[in-house]
């Protein structure tokens, strides 16, 4: 039988650790010829090559070069070019993952050229439609041919939306196998160290969302109250372009450097991240991985969102949505407990890779797999 020719979409910052574990696992098996679609929506070193450095990914397989722009035309240009290379040397299979416009973009493009296509990271919902990323996982849920979830809320979330339970598989959450894969060099790196932090005394910080960063009172808020905060706990804050890019334009980058118990750096790549995450004595976030790393890790993590679209992470785990004016309040009550019993929901085991590539395995030699029944319990075959 000939090798099952797999694309896997990688994006954006937080796909390419989401990528990496199926990557290497599909790589390992003689079944499959897997290759990165990297479409370059994000493409600074330390937002891009730093994680592909990490996460072993390969840099030459296909580049699409896409860069920054306005929605439109990031998802219009994922799509020309995409489109040009499953043309010219057609994949069997294409894996797109997470909510980012390049997921939504490369989806489309194969459900129109017919080539099988699967959503790994699927069913999230915020009900949040003013997030870009609700938008993109409402469009790649629709028209993708297989569902790989994360967690039974997604399982019921499609369920709801009317999707058939045959396209629906639950593998679990992957980015506890990129952290799994590298916990060793995770524990062995320096970067607490070079910084000088002691363990279970800073809060880590990461802010990107449009809806916080965007807005010139909700940043300028958001200063304030994380220069109060800095008050009662080092804050270590590796801070995303957008973020940098709206404080400089709004005035506001001067207020936040000069607080003197924040460190701002660069956004670090993920052995250096995690490194720091581990041992945090709290974080800070609007991202969506963070809420998973912070719960799987067991340390409190503080959401600045009305919603998310994780609420394992909540109803299982350490996170908390809080408004961004209540951030100093949050904190102190946060100090002011002990530090939690670590839980963790079911399948986010560091094996999803294994049951995506069981589920690929299945579909290509004709059974099916095995599919959520009414939602409830999954073990893949
Ligand atoms: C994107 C995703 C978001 C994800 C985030 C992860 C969409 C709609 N948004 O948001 O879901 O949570 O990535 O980080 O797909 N920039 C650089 N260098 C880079 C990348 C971006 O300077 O390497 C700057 C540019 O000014 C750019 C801006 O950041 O315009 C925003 O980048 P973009 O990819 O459009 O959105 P993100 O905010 O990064
Ligand atoms: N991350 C990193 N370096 C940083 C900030 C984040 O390695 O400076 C990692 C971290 O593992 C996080 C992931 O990137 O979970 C997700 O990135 P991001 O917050 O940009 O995207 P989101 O998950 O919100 O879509």
């Amino acid at each position: 039988m000939p090798q099952t020719i797999v694309h896997l979409i990688a994006a954006a910052r937080p796909n390419f650790m989401k990528v990496a574990p199926l990557y290497h696992a599909l790589k390992g098996d003689s079944d499959f010829d897997v290759r990165v679609v990297h479409t370059g929506q994000h493409y600074d070193h330390n937002m891009s090559d730093a994680f592909f450095a990490d996460l072993g990914l390969p840099t030459s397989d296909y580049h699409l070069d896409v860069g920054s722009g306005t929605h439109a035309e990031q998802t219009s240009t994922v799509m020309v070019r995409y489109e040009k290379i499953c043309l010219e040397s057609r994949p069997d299979w294409t894996v797109v993952v997470g909510d980012v416009n390049s997921t939504a973009a490369a989806a489309m493009v194969c459900a129109k050229l017919h080539i099988p296509v699967v959503h790994l990271e699927a069913g999230l919902r915020s009900g949040d439609r003013r997030m870009p990323e609700e938008i993109n996982r409402l469009v790649t849920d629709a028209i993708c041919d297989l569902l790989w979830t994360p967690s039974p809320d997604a399982d019921e979330n499609l369920l709801r939306e009317g999707v058939p339970p045959d396209r629906i598989e639950r593998v679990g959450n992957i980015m506890m196998d990129s952290y799994e894969l590298l916990r060793d060099k995770i524990e062995q790196a320096g970067t607490r160290a070079e910084m000088g932090l002691a363990d279970q005394a800073y809060g880590l910080v990461t802010l990107h969302r449009p809806a916080n960063v965007d807005n010139p009172e909700t940043l300028a808020q958001l200063v304030e109250q994380l220069a109060a905060t800095s008050e009662k706990i080092h804050l270590v804050f590796p801070i995303h372009p957008r973020t940098l890019k709206s404080l400089k334009d709004n005035d506001l980058y001067r207020k936040l450097a000069l607080a003197t118990n924040i460190r701002i750096v660069e956004p670090v790549g993920y052995i250096q991240f995690m490194n720091l995450l581990t041992k945090a004595r709290l974080a800070i976030t609007d991202s969506g991985g963070l809420q998973e790393e912070t719960t799987y890790l067991g340390i409190p993590c503080l959401t600045l969102r009305p919603n998310t679209e994780r609420p394992v992470t909540i109803t299982q785990g350490t996170n908390r949505l809080a408004e961004p004016g209540r951030l100093l309040a949050e904190v102190e009550n946060i100090l002011a407990q002990g530090i939690p019993e670590r839980k963790c929901p079911e399948l986010w085991d560091g094996q999803t890779a294994q049951r995506c590539l069981a589920s690929l395995k299945a579909r290509i030699h004709g059974s099916s797999g095995s599919q959520v029944q009414s939602g409830l319990g999954v073990s893949v075959s």
